[in-house]
Parts: structure tokens; sequence; C-alpha cells
């Protein structure tokens, strides 16, 4: 009998994320600061509107784009956060999570052999997402030298005529790197000189703990090549909602919401309603719940120095990336021992690309009593490590 499959997704790996937390869900007495995912809940108001909206009996299909009271408010926001106008009917759509975003503005933006820049350590989702657009993967490797900001100058290395696509994915999951306007600059020229498309995941944009986020699509030129992927599952706390959006060039985004017509249909009717809400009048819980995070971040920061263990200071997300170099071990043993011997679960670097080596993700998107207890069990691991050299 043939296989059933495509040679395509047998080339896709798992993702590395989930593995540990399988063997955790088993162990008792765990703390898991693994998952990124806010551990808030969503605001009343949006919850309350979410019923609301059932009450009303409101179940049925919205347009595929989205309803269109929600793009309304998508682009008044992207106006007051990234400063860039976005027409509602035209250059807006509604997806499920930014994870169909990202996934159909690949498939619709590559033919087969188009060379994708990828930035990693990144989010899971770019590389396999790639490859089933048929497109080639470039990674490009982020530097702890360089704070795992994105370079010209590594990208120069790995750029060809084929390149199509770079991914930006920024503030950075799982290093908690920001790109700053300075930072951005040069990228945006290079984009412009190859004549590149950017796809920009936006999606930790409320969680930037320096200034202003800074949108690549709001510097000159880079509207019409940016595709900016956001949505409301990190900073409304909406990840069961199932809710994301993208925002860029009618052209694409028309070809993007005939795949999403065909493929999805419409995004969560009620989340859609909910979110409405959120945009409207939910500012201050996200500022609030940012706060909640900047102040764990900080405990952590703090926490890292006293036990001596190197981590370049991260300023977005909800993720730490200390390295564990000194050790001698390779992430994915440091983070077995970690969580058999004193039952803390954290990410290996290595699950966000090879170049992950050497380092953990720790997410602060959890208790500052959880954060204390399992950074205690961290020191005494570290010690312990020390001790046996
Ligand atoms: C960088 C990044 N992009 C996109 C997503 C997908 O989020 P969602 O589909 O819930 O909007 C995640 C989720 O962890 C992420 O970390």
């Amino acid at each position: 009998m043939r296989s059933p499959l495509s040679k395509k997704i047998i080339e896709v790996q798992p993702s590395g994320i989930r593995k540990f937390f399988d063997v955790a869900a088993e162990m008792e007495d765990v703390i898991s600061l693994g998952v990124g995912e806010p551990d808030f809940d969503t605001p009343w108001r949006i919850r309350e509107e979410g019923i609301f909206s059932l009450e009303k009996g409101r179940t049925f299909y919205t347009s595929n784009a989205g309803l269109q009271e929600l793009r309304n408010e998508i682009c008044n926001y992207m106006e007051r956060k990234i400063h860039v106008r976005y027409d509602p009917k035209k250059e807006t759509m509604v997806t499920v999570g930014g994870s169909e975003a990202i996934d159909v503005a690949l498939r619709c933006m590559l033919d087969p052999g188009d060379e994708v820049l990828i930035p990693q350590p990144s989010y899971v989702s770019y590389l396999p997402c790639t490859i089933m657009a048929d497109g080639v993967p470039v990674i490009v490797e982020l530097k702890a030298e360089n704070e795992f900001k994105l370079t010209v100058k590594d990208m120069e290395a790995v750029v060809t005529d084929k390149t199509k696509i770079l991914v930006l994915p920024f503030p950075n999951n799982p290093t908690g790197s920001i790109m700053t306007r300075e930072d951005l600059e040069p990228v945006a020229k290079f984009v412009e000189e190859h004549d590149l498309y950017v796809i920009s995941d936006e999606i930790y944009s409320e969680l930037s703990y320096k200034g202003e986020h800074v949108s690549i699509a709001s510097l000159p030129g880079m509207k019409e090549r940016s595709i900016v992927i956001n949505g409301f599952s990190k900073g409304f706390a909406m990840t069961g909602w199932r809710l994301g959006y993208c925002c860029g060039p009618h052209g694409v985004l028309e070809q993007m919401i005939k795949l999403h017509q065909f493929a999805i249909m419409c995004a969560p009717t009620t989340s859609q309603y909910a979110a409405v809400e959120g945009l409207r009048s939910c500012e201050a819980d996200v500022e609030e719940m940012r706060k909640a995070y900047n102040q764990r971040r900080r405990f952590l920061m703090h926490e890292f120095s006293r036990m001596g263990l190197e981590c370049f200071e991260p300023f977005g997300a909800f993720y730490v990336f200390p390295s564990i170099q000194e050790f001698g071990m390779t992430s994915e043993q440091f983070a077995e021992r970690l969580l058999m011997e004193e039952k803390v679960a954290v990410v290996p670097g290595t699950a966000f690309g090879e170049c992950g080596e050497g380092f953990l993700r720790i997410s602060y998107a959890y208790s500052l009593e959880d954060l204390k207890k399992a950074l205690a069990r961290l020191g005494h691991f570290v010690q312990r490590l020390r001790n046996e050299r």
C-alpha cells in the first residue's frame, strides 16, 4: 500500500515544547514555567460581551473577513498603536489566532522554491508553515551578543535572488528581544533593496517594557511590503477564544481572505463580538497585566543575577532566555534534570531552533508566588551543578 502522507508533512518535526509537559503532567508538585500563555483571566468586560452575544443568539457565521465592526476597531487600534492607517474594508482580516494568519499569509505569498528568511530562535510555526506552503526556509541565526536582534549582516550572508519573504518575529518568543526603530531602519532598507516582503508577527506588541512597540510597517515605504500579524491571545489574555488578525496591502489581503474563506469560513463569532469590546474599553486591563509581567520580569532578572546565571535583559513578551552554557550540558539535558531533580518544567532553547542550544526559555506568565518557588528550586539546582564540578 502506498503512503497516505505527503513528503512535506513527514519532513516537519513535531513541536519540542509539548514533550516536557506530557512528562510533567504525570508528576506531582511540579512547577511549570513552560507555557506561553497568560495566567490572567480574560478581562471581565470581554467575557460579558461574549456571554451577551450568545444570549442575543448571535450564533451565525460572520462575513469571511470578519465582523465589519471588529475590522473598524482593529484599524483604529492599529492607527493608535503603530500609527499606520489601514482601510477596514480592504486591508484587514480577522483570523483564527495569529497562527492562522501566519499559515495563510505564507500559503498565499509563496511559489515553490521561494525562500523565506526565518530568524531563530523563534516561534515554532514559521518553519513548518513555510514547508507546507512549498517554500524553502532559510534560517538566520539571532545571536546572544546582539541581544538576539536581527542584523542586516546576518541576513546578507544568506539572502539570494530566490528570497521573497522575511519573517520578523519581534517582540520575540522565546528570547524576549525587541527591535527599536533604530534597529528596524537598516532592516527596512535591506528589505527594499532586495525587493522582499515582511511577515511581521507582532502578537506580543502589547508586552513591551521599554517604550512603545514599533512596527516595521510604520517605516517609510514599508506598509506596502508588510503583512502585520497580531491577535488577542497574549495582550488581552484570550488564548482560548482563538482570535487574531492581520493587516497589509489589499492585493495580498484579498487573496488571504479567499483562502481563509475556503479553509475556515470565518473566525469564531462569539469571540469577534467579545473582541470589539476588548478594543473599545480594555486598554486599562491590558496595561495592568503588562505592569504585572514587568514586575515579574524584573524579579527574574534580579534572581538570575543573584545566582550568577547569565541572561541578557529582555524587554518584550513574557519570556527570559538564560544561558546554561557554563554547565557543559545540552539545553535538553539541563531541562530534563531540572524537571526530574527539582520538579521545575522549562523549555530547552533548542525547541525554537538549533541555535537555541545552550539556553532555556522560562515563561513568566505565572504568579509571583510560583515564580519565587521555582526560582528557589532553580537556585538549588544551579548550586548543586556548580558543586559537582
Ligand atoms: C510569536 C507567536 N506568534 C504567534 C502565536 C500564535 O498565537 P495565537 O494563534 O494564539 O494568536 C504565538 C503563540 O504562542 C507566538 O508565540
